[in-house]
């Protein structure tokens, strides 16, 4: 699906109208490749006194044929990534080395540049002004992001001290064409043990990944990355999508398995596969998801019922019995968990939804400390304006509007929430858990 005005703004006549106007300019977003470089630039690392990570970047972009220049380096080469190590800031005045070193190099970023900072977690910070200067770098990563343009991107990782391993992982994310629709986020890690080596171009070689929904629209986008990066897809999908789903799985070499995931017996036949099929499983993905939309003053309990059984209690479910059942959810076991941009923001006429997706969030909290128990991680996901078919069909005006109130200006693609649930199933991203990653372009909605 094209988006004709990001298409209009970046032609010839059309990009000095949209000029002219003052109206939104949309760029073509740099998106994920196998064999692509990780970035398109050099990078400048820059550190606020402290240098932690320092080392542990330098080395990351090395290994990945980067080549890194100083900071303070003139040569006109617009920049692929700027990336800020602020572990060790100790209070306010030491934002200023921050400022110093993010003005020049932020204004050499090229298209799809990545602004990456990295900071030490406010909550365990020895003093309040040292909590403050922490937590400042949040407001000045959530404001470079909604100041830059051309498709670049700022996000913020937390890195507790002991959870360096950690790190490289979602660097990598952050940097690559796969976080492409993914904008003004915090993420946090944690202590993990990460394995040393993975292969970048398939890193889920060899493991089985469910898949919900899987037949069509975002889903169908799940399967296909989780199976690019390596992994056998085992995807869901009621009956009545069966045709498509036997599309979906003929292109990419998976199985299909028809499953009402509300069913009383759901969780326990899709357990019955795993264990006697596959021997297991290593990833799974509760993207299946519905809407049942109406103003709470005309709510019916049919209404209210379907959202959360699909939505809510499914994912409950089928989770908990796959905790239960012995030696099914294979040791560094991944759950990914759909939620919506509506479960933080709250929408109108959704109420049951919003309710859902919203329990979604809850629900991946409290189980983040069991999961890490077992080498596990359970994580969510918050989409927001994706181009489907179902927004297809939206009047005009709300589409507009709803796809350009970002920072990137544009609604995302399945295939964006897609690369960040499959970054979130990587071995190397074994120290993201608990979190909720929205892949929004950061949406102006619940910020
Ligand atoms: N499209 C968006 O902009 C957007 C935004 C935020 C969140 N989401 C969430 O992303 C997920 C996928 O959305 P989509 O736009 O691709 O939706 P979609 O309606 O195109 O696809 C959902 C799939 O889930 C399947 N499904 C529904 N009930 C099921 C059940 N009981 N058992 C098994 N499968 C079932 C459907 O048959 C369908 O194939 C959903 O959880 C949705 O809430 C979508």
């Amino acid at each position: 699906m094209s988006d004709w005005y990001r298409d209009l703004a970046n032609s010839g006549v059309g990009s000095t109208l949209v000029k002219q106007l003052g109206l939104p300019r949309p760029a073509v977003l740099r998106r994920y490749e196998p064999g692509a470089p990780l970035l398109t630039g050099p990078a400048v690392v820059g550190t606020t006194g402290g240098s932690r990570l320092h080392e542990i970047l330098i080395r990351l972009l090395e290994d990945a044929g980067v080549p890194v220049q100083p900071p303070a380096a003139t040569d006109g080469e617009r920049l692929g990534a700027v990336l800020l190590d602020a572990t060790g800031v100790t209070g306010p005045a030491d934002l200023s080395a921050a400022q110093e070193f993010l003005t020049p190099a932020v204004r050499r970023l090229g298209p799809s540049g990545r602004v990456l900072v990295l900071a030490d977690p406010p909550s365990d910070a020895g003093s309040p002004a040292q909590a403050a200067a922490r937590q400042a770098l949040e407001g000045l990563v959530r404001s470079i992001a909604k100041e830059l343009r051309n498709g670049a991107t700022a996000n913020l990782l937390v890195v507790p001290a002991g959870a360096e391993a950690s790190v490289p992982g979602p660097v990598r994310f952050f940097l690559s064409g796969r976080s492409a629709y993914v904008d003004g986020q915090v993420v946090a890690l944690t202590t993990a043990d990460v394995p040393a080596d993975e292969d970048e171009e398939r890193p889920l070689a060899g493991r089985v990944a469910v898949v919900t929904g899987a037949a069509r629209g975002i889903g169908a986008a799940i399967a296909r990355v989780l199976s690019r990066d390596g992994a056998h897809v085992v995807a869901v999908d009621v009956p009545a999508a069966g045709d498509e789903l036997a599309e979906v799985v003929n292109e990419i070499g998976g199985t299909a398995f028809q499953l009402d995931i509300t069913a009383p017996d759901a969780a326990q036949r899709l357990i019955a596969h795993l264990r006697e099929r596959r021997g297991g499983v290593d990833v799974v993905v509760h993207n299946a998801g519905i809407t049942r939309d109406k103003l709470l003053v005309n709510m019916d309990a049919a209404r209210w019922h379907a959202v959360m059984a699909v939505n809510l209690q499914a994912q409950l479910d089928l989770t908990q019995a796959l905790l239960d059942a012995e030696g099914v959810l294979r040791p560094g076991a991944r759950v990914v968990c759909v939620s919506s941009q509506s479960g933080i923001a709250g929408n109108r006429g959704q109420t049951n939804y919003a309710a859902s997706k919203a329990g979604v969030i809850g629900m991946v909290r409290a189980w983040a400390p069991a999961f890490a128990e077992r080498g596990a991680t359970i994580n969510a996901v918050a989409p927001g304006f994706i181009v489907t078919e179902m927004t297809a069909r939206m009047p005009f005006g709300t589409r507009e509007i709803g796809s350009r109130i970002n920072s990137l200006q544009q609604g995302g693609l399945p295939v964006d929430v897609a690369e960040t649930i499959a970054w979130l199933a990587q071995p190397s991203a074994a120290g993201v858990n608990g979190q909720v990653v929205r892949v929004c372009g950061q949406s102006f909605l619940g910020a």
